[in-house]
């Protein structure tokens, strides 16, 4: 995600674009940037940093102008700099661009433009857009506007677009495809942003853009079309003015909000990634290490909280496809007991933040003694980012909620393609099964949407155990992460008490906390443990325990057995803690917020642990 606003009319742009990325920043904060039409030049200023700083960058220049575009980074190609920051300027300075979303033929079409003499500053997607659009509107004579929508017909991938272009400096090009932009209409004049936050204190009046819309935007004009030029009718609404609202995509909290962007976030951490025609995985940040990982004695996967959890989920996807012994550890604990750990090691650091104090000391524990450390990571340019050898992002988004949601499914996306591709290249996995993971990968979007339209059945569930004291989680194989991770968002922000365990687990002293007030939420969807779940789910009920149980769709028994069944869609066995979390995710979700708890900032916890 990124921050974007245009603004073309009357009055001075700088101000109203300066405002306006502030309101965005809780889409990406990493970078900000301007570009303005001054004296009928493109002028642009950026830098590393908040917006704030940018503030600070121009504070002496003269940024008299009716018409520009700004952008605050989420950084997915090229860690944070200036640089990398947008708005990105065409090699011959004709075009200037602000893009949200990922151009996944990027490296292609760079290699084309380099061929055909453009040069790069930076290490980003976008910049390519830029040289082909300049290269399309030179090479073709054709105009802005065209250059534009000629130049997207070559791309693969998502974009939220804004250009200016020098030639033409009283218009704003503007484009959308897979992410969001809305146009606000005033008064002969004319703003667009990713989310009407910008504009809403200048016009409640707005056009939210559909994918392939293509927008031409003049001081008292405006044509809408489709990339293929067709026209496209006008449909004005009048938007929602409470900002906050606004900001969580009309959720009422960041983390409601951000479960449901989990459609769209294992969507873009396997998009561009994952080729289901072609059967191949490319995961370019660690495509020369992958030799190596191949023919590892050992991985070792640390993280804490969340990331452990994804951790162990892809402890067993790791082992069944690479049948390379994998061991999970605490970070806070791996950096202090001495670990044994060789040149022969390949270890994985697993973080959302990317600055998780412990995990950044067992970095460099691991590191100090010869392994080879590959992290995973959702910010760009974090400090685990920087401190490993070799890495993939998830793509998830910022993660604005304390209890982390989208980001373990975007986690165990990534350990899914690691282990696919390694499983394959080692031949312990069949060509058969790699090739059903990978077409599945695909149909996980579809299967997330389909657990979230049964939100409200979910939230009643929670409503009947919102006032429990105590609850348990179970799960087996690779369900048992899961539990673990269920367990830890309720915890996290409805302060109930809550474990985990492996659910054979349970005859083994747990068993005794079972009575009519403990409700356990049980994970039976169809694998191989499914008889011994149901066996597990028979001693619990046995002792009066409510059990609260996950299911697929064609279950057969647990209905039969369960006090309330979650139908889960199926999905192949190693991907399905994808799904069978997300219900866990909405019943600690439900339960906090009907407990009155601050379920974005619950107590004592903070986003990102940077201390130990
Ligand atoms: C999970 O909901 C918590 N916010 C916490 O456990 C978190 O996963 C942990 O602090 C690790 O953070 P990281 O992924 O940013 O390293
Ligand atoms: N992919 C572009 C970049 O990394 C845009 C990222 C965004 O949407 O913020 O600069």
């Amino acid at each position: 995600m990124c921050g974007i606003v245009g603004y073309i009319g009357p009055k001075e742009a700088c101000p109203i674009l300066i405002n306006g990325l502030k309101r965005l920043e809780y889409r990406g904060y990493d970078s900000a940037g301007i570009a303005l039409i001054h004296n009928n030049n493109i002028q642009v200023y950026k830098c590393k940093g908040r917006v704030q700083d940018l503030e600070h960058h121009m504070e002496l220049e003269d940024t008299s102008a009716t018409i520009g575009m700004g952008h605050t980074r989420w950084a997915t190609h090229g860690e944070p700099n200036d640089a990398n920051a947008h708005p990105h300027t065409s090699m011959n300075g004709l075009f200037s661009i602000v893009h949200n979303g990922i151009i996944e033929n990027h490296a292609l079409l760079k290699e084309k433009l380099q061929a055909r003499g453009y040069s790069f500053q930076s290490e980003t997607d976008t910049e390519v857009l830029a040289n082909l659009i300049e290269y399309i509107y030179t090479k073709g004579q054709v105009n802005a506007e065209n250059a534009v929508r000629l130049a997207l017909t070559k791309v693969i991938g998502a974009y939220g677009l804004v250009v200016l272009c020098k030639n033409e400096p009283d218009q704003l090009v503007v484009a959308r495809k897979g992410s969001p932009l809305v146009i606000g209409v005033g008064q002969s004049e004319y703003f667009v942003a990713s989310d009407a936050t910008p504009i809403v204190e200048y016009t409640k009046n707005v056009i939210y853009l559909n994918d392939d819309d293509v927008a031409i935007l003049k001081r008292d004009e405006m044509i809408l079309k489709t990339i293929k030029n067709t026209p496209v009718s006008l449909s004005i609404q009048q938007v929602d003015i409470d900002i906050e609202k606004i900001e969580k995509g009309g959720f009422p909290h960041f983390m409601l909000k951000e479960i449901f962007e989990q459609v769209n976030s294992i969507y873009d951490t396997i998009r561009g990634r994952v080729n289901a025609e072609a059967s191949e995985i490319y995961l370019g940040g660690i495509s020369e290490i992958i030799p190596k990982m191949v023919n590892a004695h050992r991985i070792i996967i640390i993280g804490c909280g969340t990331s452990w959890h994804a951790g162990t989920v892809g402890e067993y996807i790791f082992e069944e496809f690479t049948r390379i012994p994998v061991e999970v550890e605490y970070a806070s604990e791996f950096r202090y007991r001495n670990p044994i750990v060789d040149a022969n090691d390949i270890v994985i650091a697993i973080s959302q933040s990317g600055e998780t104090a412990d995990t950044l000391a067992a970095i460099k524990y691991a590191k100090a003694h010869g392994a080879t450390v590959i992290g995973i990571c959702n910010v760009v340019g974090s400090s685990i980012a920087r401190e490993t050898d070799a890495g993939v992002y998830t793509h998830a988004g910022p993660e604005i909620g304390v209890a982390s949601t989208k980001a373990f499914t975007a986690q165990i996306s990534v350990l899914a393609m690691m282990a696919l591709q390694i499983g394959h290249r080692k031949g312990t996995l069949s060509d058969e099964l790699y090739k059903k993971y990978i077409n599945e990968l695909y149909n996980l979007p579809d299967k997330v949407k389909a657990i979230l339209e049964k939100n409200d059945k979910i939230k009643e569930i929670a409503a009947i155990y919102k006032d429990s004291t105590n609850a348990i989680y179970l799960g087996r194989g690779c369900q048992f992460p899961v539990a673990l991770e269920g367990a830890l968002k309720l915890k996290e922000i409805s302060y109930i008490h809550a474990e985990g365990y492996p659910a054979a687990e349970m005859k083994h002293g747990p068993i005794a906390l079972i009575d009519e007030n403990m409700p356990v939420f049980a994970i039976a969807t169809n694998d191989n443990y499914y008889d011994k779940i149901v066996s597990n789910i028979k001693e619990i009920q046995s002792r009066k325990g409510h059990v609260i149980a996950l299911v697929n769709d064609n279950d057969a028994q647990v209905k039969k057995l369960a006090e309330h069944v979650i139908e889960i869609p199926e999905t192949l066995e190693y991907l399905s803690p994808l799904l069978n979390v997300i219900p866990l995710q909405l019943i600690s979700y439900h339960i906090a917020v009907m407990r009155g708890c601050n379920v974005d900032m619950p107590r004592n916890l903070a986003k990102s642990v940077t201390v130990e």
